[in-house]
């Protein structure tokens, strides 16, 4: 009894802990929730099981994330390429399978995880609190921050500057749990391009969107610049997600994770993707 609440105080201080150096990746913000997802997901098979000895193994993304997943004539997994689908695809293959891909909206990927509709989620996710408790993570593969896209000739220099500007988010991005946490008003867009569109045509003055993504965008569209703010935006760790429990699968990830990592296929794959066009 004694132990318990002693334990249940420790827990509860390290969540305050957290809370407190979370600037901005953690905590719960009402992007993150999954009403529309919901409905997508709604008649899928509540069959939740990864096919441990099948031949498939279902990635779920949102490939509107370039240079982690987007749509191209030639992808390496059909039509989808990027440093995720490039990871998705050697991870299946190194274990006998075949990579599958379902592309669909970012808010509906950790729902149909739970339902089983697919099998893992790589999708440049950032690791957060409030995701860890519904999905379990793998060891994390890239670290990435959030920026602000601005125009060349913006005045911002820094996250406090944006409080009275226009602000763009994606939807469900922990770009837009930061601008929650910061208190900062938003729209939100359904995708990077969208986001990036409103602003070159002077309908909102900065999009927050993860660092390297945001300099795809900023190289595809002239009189753009990138606008850091270490003090206000922590770093964010990229990881693969399973359903709760699935330690299988998840052993199976993090083993191939932790191959790619310490042998540079990762990195490699990041510089290749960064410079591509
Ligand atoms: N890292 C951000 C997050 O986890 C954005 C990820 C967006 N990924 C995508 N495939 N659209 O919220």
């Amino acid at each position: 009894m004694k132990k318990a609440t002693k334990l249940a105080a420790l827990v509860l201080a390290m969540t305050m802990l957290v809370s407190v150096f979370a600037a901005c990746s953690n905590s719960g913000s009402a992007g993150d929730s999954n009403s529309n997802a919901a409905s997508q997901a709604a008649g899928q098979s509540s069959e939740a099981q990864a096919p441990a000895a099948g031949t498939e193994l279902k990635f779920g993304t949102n490939a509107e994330f370039p240079p982690f997943e987007f749509v191209a004539a030639n992808g390496v997994i059909g039509q989808y390429d990027g440093i995720d689908m490039a990871i998705a695809k050697q991870i299946a293959e190194e274990n006998g399978k075949t990579a599958v891909i379902e592309n669909m909206e970012f808010d509906s990927l950790l729902v149909a995880l739970q339902n089983g509709q697919i099998d893992a989620v790589i999708a440049g996710m950032t690791v957060t609190d409030e995701r860890k408790e519904s999905v379990d993570f793998s060891t994390p593969y890239y670290t990435a921050t959030q920026v602000m896209i601005v125009k060349e000739g913006s005045d911002i220099t820094k996250a406090s500057d944006i409080a009275d500007k226009k602000i763009c988010v994606i939807q469900g991005y922990t770009g837009q749990t930061c601008m929650d946490e910061m208190g900062y008003p938003y729209e939100a867009f359904k995708k990077g391009t969208e986001a990036v569109l409103e602003l070159v045509n002077g309908k909102c003055d900065v999009v927050v969107i993860d660092s390297a993504t945001a300099e795809k965008y900023v190289s595809d569209n002239q009189g753009l610049k990138i606008v850091e703010d270490p003090t206000a935006f922590e770093g964010e760790e990229y990881a693969i997600a399973v359903q709760k429990g699935n330690t299988e699968l998840l052993n199976m990830i993090n083993a191939a994770i932790e191959k790619k990592l310490a042998d540079g296929t990762i990195s490699s794959l990041a510089a290749q993707y960064a410079e591509a066009e």
